[in-house]
């Protein structure tokens, strides 16, 4: 997979978000009520709702433009299902990758506790999953910008994401790199779990925000 500078064009919107299936139409809106979908139905994504969300991930801000981002649509369930097994192995079998302990994640042991259990799915059984590489060493940042604006597009369209930070070290080995013909000099950012929802989710905390004013 190689982009090149001569692909670049400024970019017309596919389709106009505010065609929205949940009547969330604004952006506000999509922002106070999405929440990580951990249930997902059968139903395929098409392709064209597919590439809305990645449209709007790369409409991210990005530091000089430089739009360091690249991404993998796995649809395939065989692959989705061995990828999901793999990763949950790594996550039990390996010393914590880097990434995996920078994460902040409380309890780690809890964690592989639940990884460990026989109804954990790593991708939650979504239908797809969209793999965000940085295609520059700082990229990664930047590919945080694309990957909360794909998931707010796809809540408007009533689509459900999970970001799966836990599947980082797999999407990260160069053999899995090798088999989805990436470039071995980039990182994983971040592997979203994309679907349409099977339930509601019960929202989530949040603490209020630590703010100086000067
Ligand atoms: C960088 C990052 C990595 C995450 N990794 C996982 C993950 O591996 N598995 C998972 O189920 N949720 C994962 N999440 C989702 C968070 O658990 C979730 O966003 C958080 O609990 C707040 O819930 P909300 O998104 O519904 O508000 C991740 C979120 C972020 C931002």
């Amino acid at each position: 997979m190689t982009i090149t500078d001569s692909d670049a064009a400024i970019p017309e919107p596919r389709r106009s978000l505010e065609v929205s299936q949940t009547g969330a139409a604004s952006a506000i809106r999509a922002i106070y009520e999405r929440r990580a979908i951990r249930t997902y139905d059968d139903r395929p994504i098409s392709r064209e709702d597919v590439e809305l969300v990645l449209d709007a991930a790369i409409h991210a801000p990005s530091a000089v433009n430089c739009q360091p981002w690249a991404f993998v649509v796995i649809q395939e369930r065989e692959a989705l299902a061995r990828y999901a097994k793999e990763g949950t192995q790594l996550l039990l079998d390996e010393p914590l990758a880097v990434e995996v302990v920078e994460s902040g994640l409380p309890d780690m042991d809890r964690l592989r506790q639940m990884a460990s259990g026989p109804d954990f799915e790593l991708f939650h059984g979504a239908p797809a999953l969209v793999v965000i590489y940085a295609t520059s060493a700082d990229g990664v940042p930047d590919c945080f910008l694309a990957a909360q604006n794909l998931m707010l597009a796809s809540w408007t369209l009533g689509l459900g994401t999970c970001p799966i930070g836990l599947a980082r070290p797999l999407f990260n080995r160069a053999e899995v790199k090798k088999e989805l013909g990436v470039s071995p000099e980039w990182t994983c950012a971040l592997p979203i779990a994309i679907g349409w929802p099977d339930a509601a989710a019960a929202p989530t905390s949040r603490r209020p925000a630590q703010v100086a004013w000067k």
